[in-house]
């Protein structure tokens, strides 16, 4: 199976997993880093609102756990008639890892729905290099 594949496949699994009692609106991710391993993360509600997490956010967090740092490849996954494209914040915390021209592949629960750059999700971006520095 190729890599996006076998990345869809995992968002798709963990997606099962997400803990969305409030919204009801399961979300999995998946990021391949430069060495080849695949993270991945669902969202995580809290009754306090604000406090949960999304998708990206939990599978970069098993990323950085995991020891790596570089982004090549980005799958979300949902539900629903809308493609579910990251929110700003995600946007913003994955550009902290990803490139411009990195893949970002919007999926629905039949697959690949269409793939965009993260530079496209968001231009003009602020980031580590406004101040001279990248982690
Ligand atoms: N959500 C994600 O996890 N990722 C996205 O890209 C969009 C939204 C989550 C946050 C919240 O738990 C639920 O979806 C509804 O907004």
């Amino acid at each position: 199976m190729n890599p996006t594949r076998r990345m869809i496949e995992l968002a798709r699994r963990v997606r099962a997993n997400a803990y969305a009692p409030y919204s009801k609106f399961k979300v999995g991710a998946c990021v391949r880093t430069r060495r080849g391993r695949l993270y991945a993360g669902a969202n995580v509600e809290n009754a306090a609102y604000p406090q949960g997490s999304c998708a990206e956010a939990s599978a970069i967090a098993a990323m950085i756990a995991g020891g790596e740092r570089e982004i090549v490849e980005i799958v979300v996954l949902a539900g629903g008639h809308k493609l579910c494209s990251p929110c700003g914040g995600c946007r913003q915390r994955l550009a902290e890892f990803a490139a411009a021209e990195t893949p970002v592949h919007i999926c629905g629960l039949r697959g690949l729905r269409r793939t965009v750059t993260l530079g496209a999700l968001l231009p003009l971006s602020f980031g580590g290099d406004n101040l001279g520095t990248r982690g």
